[in-house]
């Protein structure tokens, strides 16, 4: 019987207990170390579940100020193989981090019904420089990937608090967009009738409705599209998020769905850690290819991080204009991030 002190420590390391720290997971190859930042929320809950299953982490850590005890106690019943261990409160946050190869963090309020992303800003800026601080104390190599909105201005402050600490590699941190291609591939995909995962939709810029830019000229399978399937297709890509939003009707916003993309942007960055080569994604970055500090783009995944930004391709005229109104709004986001912790 544990001293009632214990209870919660016990509660919380309830997985801990089960298996001892060194032990690895059977058939685990590398064995990653994966935490996820707000993994007792509607994205964090999925996220977690499908990490749980995911063959390349032997020790997942669920971070969160609520619920981490049964969330943890809950999914570490399941029979794969990586050890779950469950931290909860900002007291625990660092020993949550400790030893973490990759971070993902969808901790944060999501939006209501008529608002926008940046109207997140005011309590989700703290929030990721609270959590970015933790990750300077104990994991400062490690590869972040960022959720939480608005990203095109958490990403910035992420950069800046890494700064600050004198810890920053742009290769390492990367802001999570690859819902907007997720969404852009099942949208196109309908309008052509194919297949969602034959068609691969290039999604630039931001994470915020016309910085979200879907580049419909270079979609692969070679195809094209008149004028009104590509003001269709440009609207609901752009405005996808929304969608979702007031469907849930001041629920929440993209959770189910958002998991499945982290899933596939964090499995992307495991495989990346392992040493794969010719790892493609869509990234919101640190970035040369426009005047912008970041920007959304393709990226090569190496072991080291994003270690290459490819440029735009050509853009019709329509995509033009489009970047260009982007430029402006996206700019202002940034620096709205950047000057959260500068002042
Ligand atoms: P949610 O409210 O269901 O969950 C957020 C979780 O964060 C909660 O469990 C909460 O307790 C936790 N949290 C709050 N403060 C914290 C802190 N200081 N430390 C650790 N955890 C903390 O919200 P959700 O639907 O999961 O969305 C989370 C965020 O992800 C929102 O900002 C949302 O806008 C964003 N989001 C981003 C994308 C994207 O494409 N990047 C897509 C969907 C949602
Ligand atoms: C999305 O695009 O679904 C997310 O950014 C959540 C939102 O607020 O729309």
């Amino acid at each position: 019987m544990q001293p009632a002190s214990k209870a919660n420590q016990h509660t919380t390391r309830i997985s801990a207990h089960l298996h001892p720290p060194n032990f690895q997971a059977k058939g685990t190859a590398l064995g990653f170390k994966v935490a996820i930042l707000g993994a007792a929320g509607g994205i964090g809950q999925p996220l977690a579940m499908l990490m749980k299953i995911n063959l390349l982490i032997s020790v997942l850590h669920l971070y969160d100020v609520v619920n981490t005890p049964g969330i943890t106690a809950d999914i570490s019943h399941m029979d794969t193989g990586a050890v779950v261990r469950g931290f909860l409160g900002q007291q625990q946050l660092e020993e949550a981090l400790v030893g973490m190869d990759l971070v993902i963090i969808p901790a944060g309020v999501p939006r209501k019904p008529g608002m926008t992303r940046d109207d997140l800003f005011n309590i989700n800026a703290g929030i990721a420089r609270t959590l970015c601080e933790g990750i300077v104390k104990s994991c400062l190599k490690a590869i972040v990937n960022l959720i939480s909105n608005p990203v095109n201005s958490t990403v910035p402050i992420a950069a800046e608090v890494f700064k600050r600490a004198g810890t920053y590699d742009p290769k390492r941190l990367l802001g999570v967009t690859m819902l907007n291609v997720v969404r852009a591939n099942t949208f196109v995909a309908e309008v052509l009738g194919l297949d969602p995962r034959e068609v691969d939709v290039p999604v630039v810029g931001g994470h915020a409705g016309m910085m979200i830019l879907p580049l419909l000229s270079q979609v692969k399978p070679l195809c094209s599209f008149t004028p009104p399937e590509i003001e269709y297709l440009t609207s609901r890509i752009q405005n996808g998020g929304t969608e979702v939003v007031e469907a849930k009707a001041g629920a929440d916003s993209a959770t189910l769905y958002m998991a499945h993309a982290a899933v596939k942007f964090a499995n992307a960055c495991l495989c990346m850690l392992r040493g794969d080569a010719g790892n493609f994604e869509y990234a919101f970055v640190a970035s040369q290819v426009t005047e912008l500090l970041f920007f959304a783009s393709k990226v090569r995944l190496g072991h080291t991080g994003a270690e290459e930004v490819l440029l735009l391709g050509p853009l019709n005229e329509y995509e033009g204009a489009g970047l260009e109104k982007a430029k402006k709004e996206l700019a202002e986001s940034i620096r709205k991030g950047v000057s959260f912790i500068k002042k």
